[in-house]
C-alpha cells in the first residue's frame, strides 16, 4: 500500500468510478492518462500523481510503471490491439518489480466475440506469465441505460439491438467499482479469477417492466434492428473494426444474453449487489 497502484483507462467510465472507490479507501494511486486535460476529471477524485502517455507506446508505458506496487489495466473498449498491449503489459510489469497485475476483463472471455477473445488471450498470457495477478470479470454494466435514458424517458421505449428476451447479469458499475476496489486494496486475492456479476439475469422486458413500476408510466422493450442500431453508429463515424465488433456482439447477444452468478460479487462486497431498480433510482431518477 506505500506504492502507488497505476491505472489505465483512468479517465474512462469504469476508470473513474474505481478511481473513486480506491481513493475511499485509501489507495495511493498513479493515473495513466494519455491527454493532459484528462487531469481536470481527475484531481477532484483525489488523484495526485499522473503518468502520461499512450497504451501504443512501449517507453511511456515502462516509465509509468517505475515504482509501482500494482497495476490495474483498464483498456479501451473494443481496442482491435486489446492482447497485445495486455501482453505488453503483463512483460513491463515483471521487468519493472510490479507486485501484481489486475486485470479488467469481461464476463465469460470465452465466447465467440472479438474483444472477448482478446481478453481470454490476455488473461492466457498473463496466467502463465508467472506475475502475481488477480482477474476480474466484470458482467454488462447498468450503466449501459444512461446512453438513452433521455430517450426511454420521454418516448417510453427501451430499444436495444437484441432480442427483448435476451437475459444478462447486469451489473451496477459502482459495485464493480468496490469490488475491484477491495481486492485492490485487501491481501488474499492473488491468483484469483472472479466472475463480477449482478443478482439477477434481467431481459430488455424484464428492465422495461422495472422502469414502469419506477416512473409510474408504461415503458415498452423493443428489438431495434442491429442495421439501424450500425447505421447510426457508421454515421457518428464509429470505426469499420469496432462495427464488426458490434455487429458479432449484438448477434450473439440476441442469441444467448450474457448471464453469469452474483454470488462472488455478494462474497466480495460483503452485502447484496444493488439491483436494476436501486441503480436507477439512484443515478437516473435523481436526475430529474
Ligand atoms: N461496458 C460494459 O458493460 C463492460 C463490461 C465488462 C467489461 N468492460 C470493459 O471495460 C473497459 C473500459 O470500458 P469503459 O467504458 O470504461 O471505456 P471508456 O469510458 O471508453 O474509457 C476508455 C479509457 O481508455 C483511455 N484510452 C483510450 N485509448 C488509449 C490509449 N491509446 N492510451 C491510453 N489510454 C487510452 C481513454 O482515455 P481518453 O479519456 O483520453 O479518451 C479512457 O480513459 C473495456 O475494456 C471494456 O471492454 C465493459
Amino acid at each position: 500500500m506505500t506504492q502507488p497502484i497505476l491505472v489505465t483507462g483512468a479517465s474512462g467510465n469504469t476508470g473513474r468510478r474505481i478511481i473513486t472507490a480506491l481513493t475511499a479507501r485509501g489507495a495511493k494511486l498513479r493515473a495513466f492518462i494519455r491527454r493532459s486535460e484528462a487531469q481536470d476529471v481527475l484531481v477532484p477524485l483525489g488523484v495526485e500523481d499522473f503518468a502520461i502517455g499512450n497504451l501504443d507506446d512501449d517507453a511511456s508505458l515502462a516509465a509509468a510503471l517505475q515504482g509501482c506496487g500494482q497495476v490495474l489495466h483498464i483498456c479501451p473498449p473494443m481496442h482491435p490491439q486489446e492482447d497485445v498491449i495486455a501482453r505488453r503489459m503483463t512483460d513491463f510489469c515483471a521487468t519493472t518489480g510490479v507486485n501484481r497485475l489486475i486485470l479488467w476483463s469481461v464476463l465469460h472471455p470465452v465466447i465467440s466475440v472479438p474483444h472477448h477473445r482478446r481478453k481470454l488471450d490476455a488473461e492466457q498470457y498473463l496466467i502463465e506469465s508467472g506475475l502475481t495477478y488477480t482477474i476480474l470479470q466484470p458482467s454488462r454494466y447498468m450503466q449501459h441505460l444512461a446512453g438513452t435514458w433521455k430517450s426511454v424517458a420521454e418516448s417510453g421505449v427501451h430499444t436495444m439491438p437484441f432480442s427483448t428476451s435476451a437475459r444478462f447479469s447486469l451489473a451496477d458499475l459502482e459495485d464493480l467499482a468496490e469490488a475491484a476496489a477491495i481486492v485492490a486494496t485487501s491481501p488474499g486475492h492473488e491468483f484469483a479469477t472472479y466472475q463480477l456479476a449482478g443478482m439477477d439475469a434481467l431481459s430488455q422486458g424484464d428492465c422495461a417492466r422495472i422502469l414502469t413500476g419506477l416512473l409510474g408510466r408504461p415503458v415498452e422493450a423493443r428489438k431495434r434492428p442491429l442495421e439501424d442500431f450500425l447505421a447510426q453508429a457508421t454515421a457518428a463515424g464509429m470505426p469499420q473494426h469496432r462495427l464488426d465488433n458490434m455487429r458479432i456482439m449484438n448477434e450473439h447477444y440476441d442469441a444467448h444474453g450474457l448471464i453469469g452468478n452474483g454470488q462472488l460479487m455478494q462474497w466480495l462486497l460483503g452485502r447484496k449487489p444493488n439491483t436494476f431498480a436501486q441503480y436507477v433510482t439512484r443515478e437516473m431518477l435523481a436526475q430529474k
